[in-house]
């Protein structure tokens, strides 16, 4: 049998997949999983201390749509985000654990989850993102989104809830308060929602599971 170089490959961390088996539980059932403490707590202690080390300046003004109809579009949202790409340890340790959670999805409910791509998002007092879909039905191929939160001891009277509605008509939805360690995950063309105005610094991490719809010369995640 030929040995096949094992030291190419990157070491995989195992990680305790009761959180993903909830996940997937609520996915099956409801299409969407509100969880507190939902992500393992050194997962969250190292987003903290990654989001921690970012100066003001790494952060960027998001946008909405992608490429070349990217537009700022302050009467939507406010909020400021800077893209995870794994040159740290705790960026990489996040995208390892979104990667192992892709894995498990997959393997459970067969979505053909293909990429995951992530950002911090910080929202400052007054900041908000107005009701939206992150994905539109045939558009995109962002299909799973997922948010956690990075905020100690939030309060009611601190705003910045994710409203996550049912449906289109839904016009009450269910409330999440930005606490540390709780996780959302939804899918993307189905659930529209949005971030009340937040009356203190809101720090979230959000992310987004996508299908892979490149056709011939057209790479699709770019
Ligand atoms: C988003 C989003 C929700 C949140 O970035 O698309 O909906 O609670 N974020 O931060
Ligand atoms: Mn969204």
């Amino acid at each position: 049998m030929e040995n096949f170089p094992l030291d190419i490959r990157k070491p995989l961390h195992i990680f305790d997949e009761s959180y993903f088996s909830n996940i997937v539980n609520d996915l099956y059932e409801k299409g969407f999983s509100i969880r507190a403490l939902g992500v393992p707590s050194f997962i969250v202690d190292a987003l903290v201390r990654c989001q921690d080390s970012l100066s003001k300046q790494a952060y960027q003004r998001a946008g909405i749509g992608r490429a070349e109809q990217f537009q700022h579009h302050e009467k939507v949202r406010s909020d400021e985000i800077c893209w995870i790409d794994g040159t740290s340890e705790e960026g990489q340790l996040w995208l390892d654990w979104c990667e192992a959670l892709r894995l498990y999805i997959n393997r459970h409910l067969f979505m053909g989850l293909f990429s995951f791509e992530s950002h911090f998002a910080c929202y400052e007092p007054g900041n908000f993102y107005k009701r939206h879909l992150d994905a539109f039905q045939g558009q995109s191929n962002r299909k799973l989104s997922v948010v956690t939160y990075l905020n100690d001891k939030w309060q009611p009277s601190d705003g910045g809830e994710l409203v996550l509605y049912s449906r289109k008509n839904d016009l009450e939805g269910i409330q999440v308060l930005p606490e540390k360690g709780t996780i959302a995950i939804f899918l993307s063309e189905v659930f529209p929602h949005e971030v009340l105005k937040a009356n203190r610094e809101r720090h979230s991490v959000a992310g987004w599971f996508r299908l892979n719809t490149s056709v011939n010369d057209n790479i699709d995640p770019p």
